[in-house]
């Protein structure tokens, strides 16, 4: 049977309180994969409480998970997780760098220089510790697989969000740089660039009616994507049935990089 089959893999997906970062643990989980389920900080309640809880309904489902906190955007945060993954994981075989943040929206002359760092810092510095540690791990066992979560906005420019569509750019030729000095190692490199899916995200521009209608035009779909149709997708790319990929971009997004608006006109 062509199943997903992640038995025994112990994956590290960052920022899996919430949002995509949830359902991937969650689908991961039920490949059969052991999961960390990352979270920024135990300085969050709210955010631990919800990271704890998801590890706890896999744990009860059958599966296997626990949670972890790093602040992913400071290098030496990053090495006391990986090390605490070594304790209790005992290794690595899967890391998905999915944490990131959209930022506050801005025209780059009107922007606070500390705001365009910090997304910077969380979505392309925070990847790269994260990948660094991991493919440290990866290169000693000769295998792993690390899934970049990037964006659309890796290929289409997005006013008001220079730093986040300049991270997920970044991160993506960061996916093909890695994945050329690895491949010959037995790790694979990969990304998704999501569309518009229904996160904490973007809540704000989903729960306006009018915001939402905007945004399901430039779907060719015509709706918002569900997490868990990122998930299906990430936990193939981790599997042995994606053995052949490496180094390039799948695009998850209901047909938003095929321009709807070019149905007509022209
Ligand atoms: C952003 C969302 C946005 C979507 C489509 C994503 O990368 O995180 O906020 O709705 O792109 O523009």
């Amino acid at each position: 049977m062509l199943g997903i089959d992640l038995t025994g893999r112990r994956a590290l997906i960052t920022g899996s309180s919430s949002g995509l970062g949830r359902a991937m643990a969650e689908a991961f989980a039920e490949a059969g994969a052991k999961v960390a389920v990352h979270y920024r900080s135990p300085d969050d309640h709210a955010d631990q409480a919800a990271a704890e809880a998801i590890a706890a309904a896999i744990t009860q489902a059958g599966g296997k998970a626990q949670a972890f906190a790093a602040d992913i955007s400071r290098a030496e945060e990053v090495e006391s997780l990986f090390q605490a993954i070594d304790t209790d994981f005992g290794g690595l075989d899967v890391l998905v760098n999915n944490a990131g943040m959209d930022g506050t929206r801005a025209l780059c002359s009107e922007g606070k220089i500390q705001d365009w760092e910090a997304v910077v810092r969380v979505d392309l510095f925070g990847a790269y510790y994260c990948a660094r540690q991991a493919l440290q791990r990866m290169n000693r066992q000769k295998h792993g697989v690390i899934i970049n979560i990037t964006s659309v906005h890796e290929f289409i420019p997005w006013e008001g969000y220079s730093a986040y569509a300049s991270a997920k750019a970044g991160l993506s030729m960061f996916t093909k740089t890695l994945a050329q000095e690895t491949a010959d190692a037995g790790i694979r490199v990969l990304a998704i660039a999501p569309g518009a899916i229904q996160t904490p995200i973007n809540k704000s521009v989903w729960d306006n009616p009018q915001t939402l209608q905007d945004l399901d035009k430039k779907i060719a779909m015509g709706r918002l994507g569900t997490p868990r149709e990122i998930a299906s997708v990430a936990a193939f790319l981790a599997s042995d049935l994606a053995s052949y990929m490496t180094g390039t971009t799948v695009a998850v997004d209901g047909g938003m990089l095929i321009y709807p608006d070019f149905r007509q006109g022209g």
